[in-house]
């Protein structure tokens, strides 16, 4: 299975079912460190699915995943955690009735208490990149603006030390102007070297930032293709998902 080696994460024939429904069929993707991977599609495509089903939070029925090259289909959420993988799911999965420093410690459980060395210069990290979130570390993180409370969501994540950083429709109801700066803020992560997914049903920024673009169509691909390789024609077709055409062919 382990066809390249330089992949942080790979995912061979994935299939997720709820019951009778078939929400993820023989999806297979590598990313690298330093690779970002965009993931579009209408709703219910099964994008959430791929996200939670290599995250964890989601059985997969059937299919491969292997971080680092070490299998981790059967692993339990926690060991996956360990193992560098990292989510902010959709609808951002924030503790409201916490402060902004709370939801970030949350993140860091994985952490060993007695590293508190470690514990602080992830806090220290999470700062520099969100200095927005260190004016409010002390305020609740249900007073938080809505494009606060995505880079929170983000910053959380990134608490527990991730090589593989998986983000679920991170701009989901942001203004055009808090959206930029979202991605702005994942673009200096990827300079950093984190592999990342990111899920997103409409966004110009997601293109700008994705080395690759998946188009998912009721569970499968509907097509790979290089971002920066793709014309105007093929993204309007991924964007507005235009029957008549068919997706981007180039080979992942
Ligand atoms: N827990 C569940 N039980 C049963 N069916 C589910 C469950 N979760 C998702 N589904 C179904 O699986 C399919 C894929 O859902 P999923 O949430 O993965 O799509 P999505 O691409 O993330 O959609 P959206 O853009 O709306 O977030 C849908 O048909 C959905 O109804
Ligand atoms: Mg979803």
């Amino acid at each position: 299975m382990v066809d390249n080696p330089a992949a942080v994460l790979q995912v061979r024939g994935l299939t997720v079912r709820y019951g009778s429904v078939r929400a993820v069929h023989g999806l297979n993707l590598d990313v690298s460190a330093g690779e970002v991977l965009g993931v579009i599609g209408a709703n219910g495509a099964g994008k959430s699915s791929l996200v939670n089903a290599i995250a964890g939070a989601t059985r997969s029925s059937s299919g491969s995943i292997a971080l680092n090259s070490r299998d981790i289909t059967k692993a339990p959420v926690t060991e996956r955690v360990r193992a560098g993988i990292a989510v902010s799911p959709e609808g951002r999965g924030i503790l409201a009735g916490m402060t902004v420093e709370e939801n970030l410690r949350l993140g860091a459980y994985s952490v060993r208490r007695r590293d508190r060395n470690v514990l602080g210069g992830r806090l220290a990290e999470a700062f520099a990149i969100f200095p927005v979130l260190g004016e409010r570390r002390s305020q609740m993180a249900q007073t938080l603006s809505g494009g606060e409370a995505a880079m929170l969501s983000v910053a959380r994540a990134l608490m527990s030390g991730p090589c593989l950083l998986l983000l679920d429709e991170p701009s989901l109801g942001l203004a055009p102007i808090m959206r930029q700066r979202l991605f702005e803020r994942i673009a200096v992560l990827k300079r950093t070297g984190l592999a990342m997914v990111i899920v997103e049903q409409r966004a110009a920024e997601l293109l700008e930032v994705s080395d690759r673009l998946l188009q998912m169509r009721r569970g499968e691909s509907a097509g790979i293709g290089r971002a920066a390789e793709m014309d105007a024609e093929s993204l309007a077709r991924l964007y507005f998902g235009a029957a008549a055409a068919p997706g981007p062919s180039a080979p992942s």
